[in-house]
């Protein structure tokens, strides 16, 4: 059987005193709804997400980014029950339908296994709680299997001593969802429709509904700042483990974010403030020093990030050093043992093995050779308004201090530019090119002013 997974979205969020819909709030540096869609689709044929306030903000982000995601329209918030059955029409009974929610955005993959894996016509994912209130109580026979779930608001002094609460996700077959929704009334203390009172009636009916136990810390629900902050504290601790688990060292593990995919040989170590996004690989004995940013980045062994550096979609060869300080923008290829340091950026430039750029230069489309010496406040001057033009500068070649090299130009191998220089033809293998305005000297000059 195939799952269909129903993610209820419509409600409100009021308390997050926000322009922005609850489910799009950032989260671990993507937002709610889009880590319960990605969750959601390791184990989904198909997934629909029930939208209502804010509906048309919410369907474009989905469509933008999630195409094959449906939704449903819910446009009157009148309950969990409801909510499904708007989504009702995209579900087939030969389909297992599992809800979640999307302000629920820590729920794992192996807890959602978990469910699937019971193989029970009706699932519930449950969890205990020392206080249960506000929660939705699992009432269960003598052999376990679930006969109902009381709201706090209708249970009687008796139920709501029971610990074991209902986390709001469960997987039930899609034949019998679509019949039990038939029935459901509001005659409850909310006056709403209950997607809890599916349990009641498919226990009547004689249907074994297990509850599996989840983890708490998972299945927290965000409803306002205070608690977003606390379920990103949560992600941060969870994903810090997994770097430890994986032999990293952090020195400090709540202040390191990783907000994508990160490999890495052994003995690397990470510093306080470092966040890593997208994916990113180290290699053996990597060291990133604090508050460096990472972002889609391969660096290779013994490879040193100093403190403050920004790096995109670059490639780090082996026996780097790199920043404090630097800027590493998309396509930055940088060769084994080769330096770039303190305020230099580079953009879809490559810079050979051994090749330095100490300080202080914008390399911009350009194609270094190795052993090269980029002197600081050395500028390719990539671009005239209009297009952008390539810079060559061959193997063992120096380039003196403050020199602007206008693009399209080559510098040769070996070839030496003197500091100050304008560069705009190409310099020959082995030459020295001077291209700035002769010094003059006044004699007495300032004498004869006065
Ligand atoms: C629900 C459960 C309760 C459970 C608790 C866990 C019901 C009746 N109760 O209660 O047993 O312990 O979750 O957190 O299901 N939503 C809609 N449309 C609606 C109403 C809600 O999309 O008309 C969405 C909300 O945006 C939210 C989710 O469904 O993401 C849960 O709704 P909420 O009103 O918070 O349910 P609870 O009363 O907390
Ligand atoms: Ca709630």
């Amino acid at each position: 059987m195939t799952i269909h997974t129903i993610i209820l979205a419509a409600g409100k969020g009021t308390r997050m005193n926000s322009n922005l819909p609850k489910v799009l709030q950032p989260l671990g540096g993507s937002n709610l709804i889009s880590r319960v869609i990605t969750t959601a689709q390791k184990t989904s044929d198909d997934i629909t997400v029930v939208v209502g306030h804010q509906k048309n903000l919410l369907k474009s982000y989905i469509e933008g980014h999630y195409p094959s995601v449906k939704t449903a329209d819910q446009d009157e918030q009148l309950g969990t029950g409801h909510a499904v059955k708007t989504a009702v029409h995209l579900i087939t009974p030969n389909q297992r339908v599992l809800i979640l929610y999307g302000d629920v955005p820590l729920i794992s993959n192996a807890t959602i296994q978990n469910l699937i894996s019971s193989e029970s016509p009706c699932s519930l994912l449950s969890m205990v709680l020392s206080d249960p209130t506000g929660y939705g109580r699992v009432i269960q026979d003598s052999a376990g299997h679930a006969l109902k779930i009381t709201e706090h608001k209708d249970a009687s002094p008796e139920e709501r001593k029971i610990n074991e609460v209902f986390t709001g996700t469960m997987l039930v077959d899609g034949g019998l969802l679509i019949d039990a929704l038939k029935s459901l009334e509001n005659n409850n203390a909310a006056s709403e429709y209950y997607l809890t009172d599916v349990v009641e009636i498919l226990s009547t009916k004689g249907v074994k509904i297990n509850s599996i136990q989840a983890n708490p810390q998972e299945v927290i629900g965000v409803n306002n700042k205070k608690e977003l902050h606390h379920v990103e504290s949560i992600l941060r601790t969870m994903n810090a483990e997994k770097l430890l688990d994986q032999g990293l060292t952090l020195t400090d593990a709540s202040r390191v974010d990783l907000r994508g995919e990160l490999s890495a040989g052994k003995d690397c170590s990470i510093d306080v403030n470092v966040i890593i996004e997208g994916t990113v690989s180290l290699g053996e004995n990597v060291t990133i020093k604090s508050n460096v940013i990472l972002e889609n980045v391969s660096i290779g062994d013994n490879s040193v990030i100093e403190p403050f550096s920004h790096l995109v979609s670059a490639i780090i060869g082996s026996n780097c050093s790199i920043g404090p300080y630097a800027r590493l923008r998309e396509g930055s290829e940088i060769g084994n043992n080769a330096k770039i340091g303190n305020f230099v950026e580079t953009k879809k430039t490559k810079l050979g093995n051994g090749a330095k750029a100490n300080h202080l230069a914008y390399l911009g489309d350009a194609d270094i050779g190795a052993n090269a010496n980029i002197g600081a406040g050395t500028i390719t001057c990539n671009y005239d308004g209009v297009n952008k033009s390539k810079t060559t500068i061959g193997d063992n070649s120096f380039i003196g201090t403050n020199s602007s090299l206008v693009a399209p130009v080559n510098i040769g191998k070996g070839a030496y530019v003197g500091a100050g220089s304008v560069i705009t033809k190409d310099v020959p293998d082995e030459a020295l090119a001077v291209g700035r305005g002769k010094q003059i000297i006044k004699e007495d000059w300032a004498k004869n002013k006065k």
